[in-house]
């Protein structure tokens, strides 16, 4: 005969609403401020730079127009893919990232571009001015993860800092000879 065995009634423990996000980390308080002020601005960027490069995408004309209505979707795509891998990367580490709209224009150091008319010339250099900002605010951010022993944030930058060195490549290559009144 077989022995019955003990039921065992598992108590479900009371856990209090949180009134604040604590995800562990092992990373110190001051680590986790550090790479946050440095991605966070960076997220913004992304967002500023996605908008700007679909607003031309948009409102593009002129005898390139394939080429660069393509180029440019190519490039917002890119742009966008970096935010969410960044965003949830900050959550993964305690930190807190971007709430709004308003959020990211507190944050933001790539201009918004509102005007009614860009040739495509224009486009292009602006779009190369401030990929080049991008590239130089990602560098500087992975050395400050890298100061403060968040590798895996500091190996996400490096791809997304490729991906915006190949934007680069291809607007600075599209400026270089050939008719530039477009
Ligand atoms: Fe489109």
């Amino acid at each position: 005969m077989a022995t019955p065995t003990t039921q065992t009634t598992t108590k479900t423990k009371f856990v209090p609403a949180r009134t604040q996000i604590a995800t562990p980390t092992d990373l110190k308080p001051e680590e986790v401020e550090a790479v946050a002020n440095a991605v966070n601005p960076l997220i913004a960027d992304n967002f500023a730079l996605f908008t700007k490069t679909k607003n031309f995408h948009w409102h593009l004309s002129g005898s390139h127009f394939r080429e660069y209505h393509l180029m440019f979707d190519e490039h917002a795509e890119s742009i966008f893919a970096g935010i969410d891998i960044l965003a949830e990367r900050m959550r993964k580490i305690c930190a807190n990232t971007i709430r709004s709209i308003s959020h990211i224009s507190q944050l933001q150091t790539i201009a918004d571009d509102n005007d009614e008319f860009v040739i495509p010339r224009d486009m292009v250099q602006r779009l190369l001015a401030d990929n080049r900002h991008m590239a130089e605010a990602q560098r500087a951010a992975i050395a400050v993860c890298d100061k403060n022993r968040d590798t895996p944030t500091g190996n996400l930058l490096q791809d997304i800092l490729d991906q915006t060195e190949r934007r680069i490549w291809f607007l600075y290559e599209v400026t270089q000879g050939g008719d530039h009144t477009f």
